[in-house]
């Protein structure tokens, strides 16, 4: 029995000791904080974790010297003298977790009130986020565009975002940028997040929203300012032309099949529609909403099975067989 209880003990260490060598290396990880509400947000777990390994050291040094101090002895028959109420130790017990839940209090209400300061500094950029099954939809209303599951940002500057769902409950979650917040249909909740360096910070939604739930992230793509608005610049360009015969196969075929749930320009007019926006899709570095490399073979698989892929999403079996489909992908990675 007290053999058991030291290994849960040694075990839930090294459990820790493991989560906090992974926070450094993986991609998702809230551990390693790129911005400031990624990293207030940080601050609260060390000092909650902290505070909490505190109190279960003084715990478990306490219950082992009790362990081994009253442990049954051979050939004794004794039994430590009972005691029962003891004023000093309820207050105690009292009042040592109230100090530690008021140092915890302090800095919660604190990183509380300035992470829901979403008011704009006049410098921000307004996104409105929509979370769909199964990918995401990001819309710049300031700036006329929208695109899908690559969300584009300047470093430097807060980003607004407003989130929102349009069929079931989806949850937006950033780990390095900011910690998630759920959409939810017919409703809109807001939250900023900051980048401080450029780079690809990966997304993914984080409530169950239904079969391909795993499969439904997105990456967040900060840049310095400058080469931000060379992106917008690019986007509102009108798509360009095919370049190749095979190219310009797909773009038929992409109209015949595809254009009415898929634009290929990324005008807000085409906010709203049932599949994701493709415009310059040939720049994108991940495909399905962030679950494959964009590659041509991979594009061609996922046109010819997107349900074997991704079980569930909407998008229909068209019908076409490989060649077709390597037009379309043709077609696709040339929009740039
Ligand atoms: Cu969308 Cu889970």
């Amino acid at each position: 029995m007290r053999r058991n209880r030291g290994v849960t003990l040694l075990l839930f260490m090294l459990t820790v000791a493991a989560f906090g060598l992974v926070g450094c290396t993986v991609e998702q990880s809230t551990l390693d904080p790129k911005g400031p509400v990624a990293e207030q947000q940080v601050s609260l777990i060390y000092l909650s974790f902290w505070i909490m390994m505190g109190v279960t050291i003084v715990v478990a040094v306490i219950l082992l010297y009790v362990l081994f101090r009253y442990r049954a002895r051979k050939g004794q028959e004794y039994i430590p003298e009972q005691v029962e109420g003891n004023k000093w130790l309820e207050i105690t017990w009292v009042v040592i977790p109230a100090i530690l839940l008021t140092i915890l209090l302090v800095p919660t209400i604190s990183v509380t009130y300035n992470l829901a300061d979403a008011s704009d500094d006049g410098d921000g950029v307004e996104i409105v986020v929509t979370g769909k099954q199964y990918w995401w939809e990001f819309y710049y209303p300031e700036l006329g565009i929208v695109t899908a599951n690559e969300l584009h940002i300047p470093t430097g500057k807060k980003i607004h975002l407003h989130l929102e769902a349009s069929d079931v409950i989806h949850s937006f979650w950033v780990p390095k940028l900011a910690g998630k917040t759920d959409t939810i249909p017919g409703r809109t909740n807001y939250m900023w997040l900051q980048a401080d360096e450029p780079g690809i910070y990966s997304g993914q939604c984080a409530e169950y929203c239904g079969s391909s739930h795993a499969l439904m992230a997105f990456q967040v793509v900060a840049h310095e300012p400058e080469e931000f608005d060379s992106w917008v610049a690019q986007m509102t360009e009108p798509p360009s032309e095919p370049q190749s015969q095979l190219a310009q196969e797909g773009q038929e075929i992409f109209t015949q099949s595809c254009a009415s749930c898929h634009a290929v320009e990324a005008s807000e007019d085409t906010v709203g529609m049932q599949g994701p926006n493709l415009a310059n899709y040939g720049n994108r570095n991940k495909m399905a909403a962030a679950i494959m490399e964009n590659n041509k073979e991979n594009l061609v698989d996922w046109i010819m099975n997107p349900q074997d892929i991704k079980p569930g999403n909407l998008m229909p079996d068209l019908d076409i067989d490989e060649q077709q489909a390597e037009a379309l992908a043709e077609y696709l990675l040339n929009l740039k």
